[in-house]
């Protein structure tokens, strides 16, 4: 038995029911909140608390000690607040819940130099050349022959149950050379499974997403310790971070045990969201199916445009060091920013005709991959992910689109946006 079909059989159940206990949590009272933030950047682009717990969402900022928050809404405002790390800064993150997942190396809640070197160590591990490889021998491999080909004869599927969920999750066992064992693999995504339920504030799914991330470290570990003593001399993700240096700097292996974990929350969900938005997108508009069926070179504008317009990771928090102003209110040192990414994305200051979905737009940097010091350093990954995945399908299912048997899909929720479900339907090739 494969991975893959290990995996799909959780995927039914208890992948899907975390997925959807995830969703909720996150979603909030309110599917579209797109006019209201329009109406917010154009009359309050500062909000005094955080707009996502009006929604009824959870939120980043309910944290133990309770601070005062302020949403900005604007493009300039969240830019000038990602990108300067130095008066906002990202360290109360080992305040929230994820402090646990974090230990002692925490790229997303580092500052300054620390983070620098950090990043310094990990960048050249992501670099185009390296991916170039990894998308041809990995990435490629496993999303199509391990997730579409198997698809193909069956004439319909759920994206999100049948692909998404599971690929970026297998990409991530495949980048770090884990050994290709059945019962490690096994093991491999059901910790990462649990890992995923525990973004959420429901105590019980924090335990065992803790309890979960304790057993990944000390497997994790394992590995790379031998990897170390083996010489490290492979394509691995595992292998190259060994052997990357900066500045007279290189990576313990705690350090890359740490890394690599933290790789799953934020390489996994992520993904399966932003594929599953962008083909709801795409099936949505046939017009532009056709055009891409036609050109796939359009697929990059394709992707940076569906980031923009519905990114999945929607709110971004930063914390002031210093008292500050923005449009004339003042915020005080130690209090939260909550910066509406979603908001920010669609500004007609920047965007011109931000609310309306158009790859044919100027190119203009979003913050759909973040920006600054804490951009995403798998984005490369990530795109490439998502590019094999949409070829994989148009290669293979001819006529895809949407199953008219089931309601078309939402994309929804407030602090995670994405589509539940995509049922779809193609011909199947006719069997011989
Ligand atoms: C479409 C999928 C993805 C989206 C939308 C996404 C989005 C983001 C965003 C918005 C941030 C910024 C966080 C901040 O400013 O605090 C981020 C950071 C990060 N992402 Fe991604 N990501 C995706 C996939 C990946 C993948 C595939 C990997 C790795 C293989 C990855 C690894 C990371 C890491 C390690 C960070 C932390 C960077 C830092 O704090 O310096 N992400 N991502």
């Amino acid at each position: 038995m494969s991975l893959k079909s290990t995996i799909e059989e959780k995927s039914s159940s208890a992948v899907g029911a975390d997925f959807a206990k995830v969703s909720a949590t996150f979603s909030g009272n309110v599917d579209d909140p797109f006019p209201i933030y329009r109406q917010k950047r154009e009359n309050m682009p500062v909000m005094v608390g955080d707009i996502v717990n009006e929604f009824g969402s959870a939120t980043f900022t309910t944290m133990e000690k309770p601070r005062p928050v302020y949403t900005l809404f604007r493009y300039k405002d969240v830019m000038d607040v990602l990108k300067d790390a130095k008066n906002f800064s990202s360290g109360f993150l080992m305040e929230t819940g994820m402090a646990a997942f974090m230990d002692g190396f925490a790229l997303t809640a580092m500052d300054g130099d620390p983070h620098r070197q950090a990043r310094g160590l990990l960048q050249p591990c992501f670099a185009p050349d390296v991916l170039k490889a990894w998308r041809l021998n990995r990435i490629e491999p496993v999303i199509r022959s391990e997730f579409v080909a198997p698809l193909v004869a069956r004439g319909s599927a759920e994206l999100v149950a049948d692909m998404a969920l599971m690929f970026p999750i297998r990409v991530i066992y495949d980048l770090m050379g884990f050994p290709n064992d059945h019962a490690a693999l096994t093991h491999f995504a059901s910790t990462a499974l649990r890992i995923l339920g525990g973004i959420s504030p429901d105590p019980e799914a924090k335990k065992a997403a803790m309890m979960a991330a304790r057993e990944l470290y000390d497997s994790t570990l394992i590995v790379v310790q031998a990897r170390r003593a083996a010489g490290a001399d492979g394509d691995d993700l595992i292998s190259r971070l060994i052997r990357s240096s900066f500045e007279g700097n290189s990576l313990t292996d705690h350090q890359i045990t740490m890394f690599t974990r933290m790789l799953l929350p934020a390489a996994a969900e992520t993904t399966t969201r932003t594929f599953s938005t962008l083909m709801t997108l795409l099936l949505e508009r046939p017009e532009l199916l056709a055009r891409l069926r036609a050109d796939r070179s359009l697929l990059p504008k394709i992707i940076d445009e569906s980031v923009r317009f519905e990114p999945v990771a929607t709110f971004k928090v930063r914390e002031a060091m210093h008292d500050t102003v923005f449009h004339g209110v003042t915020i005080a040192k130690g209090s939260l920013l909550s910066l509406c990414v979603a908001s920010a994305n669609r500004d007609d200051a920047v965007f011109e005709d931000g609310d309306t979905f158009n790859i044919d737009r100027p190119a203009k940097m979003s913050f759909g991959f973040g920006f600054g010091p804490h951009m995403c350093v798998g984005l490369f990954i990530a795109k490439a992910e998502i590019e094999v995945a949409v070829n994989a399908l148009l290669d293979l299912m001819p006529d895809l689109r949407f199953d008219p048997a089931y309601p078309r899909p939402v994309i929804r929720g407030i602090q995670l946006r994405g589509p539940d479900a995509v049922h779809v339907v193609w011909t199947p090739p006719v069997a011989n």
